[in-house]
This record gives structure tokens, C-alpha cells and sequence, in this order.
């Protein structure tokens, strides 16, 4: 079976972030089912404004998002929200909707998260994500549990690999 496509977008702009390290140990985990490209212009994207036209960078983003089989979101919470520069990247998709019947694996991995996890799954329900329940996972107190591009708790682990098992299962149905 060839390998399903997916675009991950970090959350945090971090070098050493902990929701990178998560991605690059789902990376690590489903190498052989998944071909992970980690989006790395969330920083080079301008500030959404309706009135402008897309630039190179935009449209870059937008044509990733729609090439990808799904897309994986791993994502701090800051100051009890969505950090400000993921949430902007996701505003310059809202018209031209290329997450529409786009399956999402979402974790918001953050010292507690639930805030930005859930002001999240109304955005991307919003903008017509698929993102079923088994596809949403808050891991709490994040770097006890991350460290090193590698899943150091168990139970986290397991929790883990069961959504990235439950979104590859999705995206086979596609
Ligand atoms: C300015 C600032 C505000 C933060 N606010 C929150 C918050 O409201 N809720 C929370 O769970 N964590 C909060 N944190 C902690 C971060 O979520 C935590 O450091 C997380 O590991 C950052 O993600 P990263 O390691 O992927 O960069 C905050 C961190 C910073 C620097």
C-alpha cells in the first residue's frame, strides 16, 4: 500500500518545541504508513487581512494544504487560546475553504490546553474539517510526557498511536 500524504502543522513557532518533538515522533512511529511533511512557513505568513490577495507564501500554504491526504495539527495553548500564529494561518483558509472535507488529526499537547483544544475543534468544524473524536487527543502537561522527538509516558504513547491509527483508518476510507 502506498504511503498517505500528510501535512503537519506545529502550533508553536518553538526550535525546541515540544509539539514539533510529538511530530517528529509520529513521524518516526509511521514511517512506514505515512509520508509527514512538516509545514515550516507559519512564521513567513502575513497577517490575515480579507482585503488583500494571497501572497507566494499563502498560496504555498493553501496548494499544501490541498495536496495533503489529511492534515496533522499539534498545538500549544497560549494565554488560555490558540496560539495567535496558527490561528492566522488557519483565518486565510476560511473562504477559500481547503480544509472542507479535509481529515484533521488534532492535538493540542500544552501544559493544560483544554481552552485552545476546544476554541480549535470549532474552528476547524467551522471551516468543514473532518475531524471525528477518535481524530482529538489533549495531552496535558505535555513536556513530562514528550521529550527528545520521542513519546516518553506510555499511556501517552498508546494514546497516540490509537488516534494516528484511528486518522490512518480515516483517511483509507477517503
Ligand atoms: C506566553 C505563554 C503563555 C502560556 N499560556 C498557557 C496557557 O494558557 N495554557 C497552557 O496550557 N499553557 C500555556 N503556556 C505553556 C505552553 O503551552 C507550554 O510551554 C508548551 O509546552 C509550549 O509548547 P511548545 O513546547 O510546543 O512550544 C504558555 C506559555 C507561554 C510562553
Amino acid at each position: 500500500m502506498s504511503k498517505l500524504n500528510i501535512l503537519a502543522i506545529c502550533g508553536s513557532t518553538r526550535a525546541q518545541s515540544t509539539n514539533l518533538s510529538l511530530i517528529k515522533a509520529i513521524k518516526h512511529l509511521f514511517l512506514e504508513q505515512l509520508e509527514i511533511e512538516i509545514y515550516s512557513g507559519l512564521s513567513e505568513l502575513p497577517h490575515f487581512n480579507p482585503d488583500l490577495n494571497d501572497t507566494k507564501e499563502v498560496s504555498l500554504f493553501k496548494d499544501k494544504i490541498k495536496a495533503a491526504s489529511g492534515v496533522l495539527i499539534c498545538t500549544p495553548e497560549y494565554a488560555m487560546g490558540v496560539p495567535g500564529s496558527l490561528k492566522n494561518a488557519l483565518d486565510w483558509t476560511v473562504a477559500s475553504m481547503e480544509f472542507s472535507q479535509k481529515p484533521v488529526l488534532l492535538i493540542t499537547a500544552s501544559s493544560s490546553g483544554e481552552k485552545a483544544h476546544t476554541s480549535l475543534l470549532e474552528t476547524l468544524k467551522v471551516i468543514e474539517a473532518i475531524i471525528p473524536e477518535e481524530c482529538q487527543l489533549l495531552i496535558s502537561y505535555a513536556k513530562t510526557k514528550i521529550k527528545n522527538d520521542e513519546i516518553t509516558d506510555d499511556i501517552t504513547h498508546s494514546k497516540v498511536v490509537t488516534a494516528v491509527n484511528a486518522f490512518t483508518s480515516l483517511l483509507h476510507q477517503e
